[in-house]
């Protein structure tokens, strides 16, 4: 069978090639589409593949349709808000992710955002330490949770949002959940956002939460920019003259906040949380065994389209 990485922004060599390792292992072939800035090229290449390994790279109807003998997607990462469900359940094509193999990056990234914030993103002048500080986790799942790990280890103070884990959970881990979202900006002197981007989620955080947080309040989005209302994010910070926003994804407003907001935004141009050789290869490597076990077995651990 022929499995396609078709990866926009490639994986490290070493996972490219423990990839082609367990695939060719397994009997099947590997082919690898990377840095296509054409479409098209991804459509034929997915033409005849059975199964597909992506990364951020959008899997969409068009996609699926010129996928003739595709039976399993594997999005290597977190999030899956770039596949397109409905129309691989509509060809009965398997969807999966792969939780929490590319964590450990994206928090190791949250917290040297916090630090290069704090170090008014390292110009001349007197900054802050994180140590004492308030760390708000927006959502405690594989990420939040690491982060959370790290915080401590700083000496921060951390705190936890999230409906979906209960609050016995948090606590054990030596993180105060809070019982609404609100409560957790108005405490926190940072925040960072691991909430997946969905319907619920779109545009969710703006003003109203922003305006809450404590003086020198910095927001740490290396989730989903799409979560973000940005013009409400410029109206927050114009109004706020000590709010900080940084990302590992630039927003769609880059232009306007690096105009305005100088030395309190930050954001790295292409999404950067899980750009380290060991998230490449934890992902990289578990997305073909997911696919190699799915073609023998039917095993279908993971499936997001369920
Ligand atoms: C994820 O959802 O796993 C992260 O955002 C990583 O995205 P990437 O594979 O494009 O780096």
């Amino acid at each position: 069978m022929k499995i396609l990485v078709a990866t926009e922004k490639p994986f490290a060599k070493a996972a490219v090639d423990g990839i082609r390792n367990i695939v060719e292992k397994a009997g099947h072939s590997l082919s690898l589409l990377e840095k296509y800035t054409d479409v098209n090229d991804f459509y034929k290449a997915v033409a005849d593949a059975d199964a597909l390994i992506v990364r951020s790279d959008k899997v969409t109807k068009e996609v699926i349709d010129a996928a003739k003998q595709l039976k399993i997607v594997v999005r290597a990462g977190a999030g899956y808000d770039n596949l397109d469900l409905t129309a691989c359940s509509a060809k009965n094509i398997v969807a999966m992710n792969t939780p929490g193999q590319n964590s450990n990056a994206v928090a190791e990234l949250a917290i040297g955002m916090m630090i290069y914030m704090s170090r008014n993103t390292f110009k001349p002048g007197t900054g802050s330490e994180l140590k004492g500080k308030k760390l708000g986790i927006h959502a405690y799942g594989n990420v939040g949770k690491l982060a959370a790990d790290i915080a401590k280890g700083f000496g921060m103070e951390v705190f936890a949002y999230d409906p979906f884990v209960s609050a016995d959970k948090i606590k054990a881990e030596g993180v105060t959940p809070l019982n609404n979202v609100d409560e957790l900006y108005a405490t926190c002197h940072f925040v960072s956002l691991h909430i997946p981007a969905n319907e619920q989620t779109k545009k969710s955080i703006g003003y109203q939460l922003l305006s809450k947080m404590p003086k020198g309040g910095c927001l740490i989005n290396t989730a989903r920019k799409e979560v973000i209302n940005e013009a409400e994010l410029v109206k927050a910070m114009e109004e706020r003259v000590d709010l900080k926003y940084c990302s590992d994804i630039a927003p769609d407003n880059a232009s306007e906040m690096s105009e305005k907001f100088q030395n309190r935004y930050f954001a790295t141009p292409k999404k950067m949380g899980a750009e380290t050789a060991e998230a490449n290869i934890n992902a990289g490597l578990a997305s073909a065994n997911q696919i190699v076990k799915f073609l023998a077995t039917g095993d279908k651990t993971f499936q997001v389209n369920k």
